[in-house]
């Protein structure tokens, strides 16, 4: 009989942006096998109502749970801003999101305590990331900035091309005229375009991702819970999309460097 130790980590995120996260897990959890689904098809989250999102969060670990898994990352901040709690209780097995492990980060790399966080419209209003650094840092000085056109970009596949450099600029312009010395992509599609993002701020500028703490945060539940998987064969990742697996395998390949994903439709 299969342990539930050897079952996979599940992962979810709107779309394509959680493998960032996904990234960070496989490099630092060797033995483990992660089942991805990524809601290709209703995104972008960032500007759907609260119910909205939470219902969706719901629908896609009520997938995993069926599926078989012994973890959950929630790996979007929009959907760990909004429905974090709710989905928590609802479930056996333990769900982590990426905001309190981002925000963990900052304060630590932080030495100005001056923080801009980059969102989407949901997570920025929510406010989730402003009361995570403050729990940790009550001084610190946090300023949220919208970016509702980054996520598109990386779900289109055209996070590399002159157009993403254009809107990335005149999306950061506002700015030029803050004092912060840490910036948090504070959605997981934004490492995608961490390349154009880090042109147009300040050279000295802490970028700050969520993906390693979150990794952190994982391995430290799984000791507690000794739920690691002994690595006696192989390990696979699996992904899901409900969106165009086609697509989706392209970023896959791009951003995981897996050779050939076996990408698979999921409907809901
Ligand atoms: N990756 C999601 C996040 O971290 C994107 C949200 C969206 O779909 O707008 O917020």
């Amino acid at each position: 009989m299969k342990e539930f130790s050897d079952l996979p980590i599940g992962i979810i995120d709107s779309g394509v942006g959680g493998l960032t996260v996904m990234d960070e897990l496989l490099n630092r959890m060797p033995n483990e096998q992660f089942l991805y689904i990524g809601d290709d098809a209703r995104c972008p989250y960032g500007n759907r109502s609260p119910q909205e999102v939470v219902k969706f969060t719901q629908e896609l670990i009520s997938a995993l749970n069926e599926f078989g898994v012994k973890m959950v990352v929630i790996a979007c901040n929009t959907a760990t801003a909004f429905a974090l709690e709710h989905v928590q209780p609802m479930f056996n097995f333990p769900i982590i999101g990426v905001i309190e492990p981002g925000a963990r980060t900052a304060v630590k790399k932080s030495v100005s305590k001056q923080i801009v966080v980059l969102g989407t419209s949901g997570t920025v209003k929510s406010q989730a990331y402003d009361h995570a650094i403050l729990a940790l840092s009550p001084d610190a000085c946090v300023h949220g900035l919208a970016c509702p056109e980054f996520v598109p970009i990386v779900e289109r596949g055209v996070y590399k091309l002159a157009e993403a450099d254009q809107v990335v600029e005149k999306t950061l312009a506002p700015l030029s005229s803050e004092t912060f010395d840490a910036v948090i992509l504070g959605c997981t599609h934004f490492p995608l375009l961490s390349h154009f993002i880090r042109k147009h701020l300040p050279a000295e500028t802490e970028l700050i991702t969520s993906g390693s703490a979150t990794a952190d945060t994982a391995i430290h539940i799984l000791d507690e819970l000794q739920l690691h998987r002994e690595a006696s064969t192989k390990r696979i990742s699996t992904f899901y999309t409900t969106g165009n697996p086609a697509h989706f395998a392209l970023i896959v390949k791009d951003w995981l460097h897996i050779a050939d994903p076996v990408v698979e439709k999921l409907v809901l």
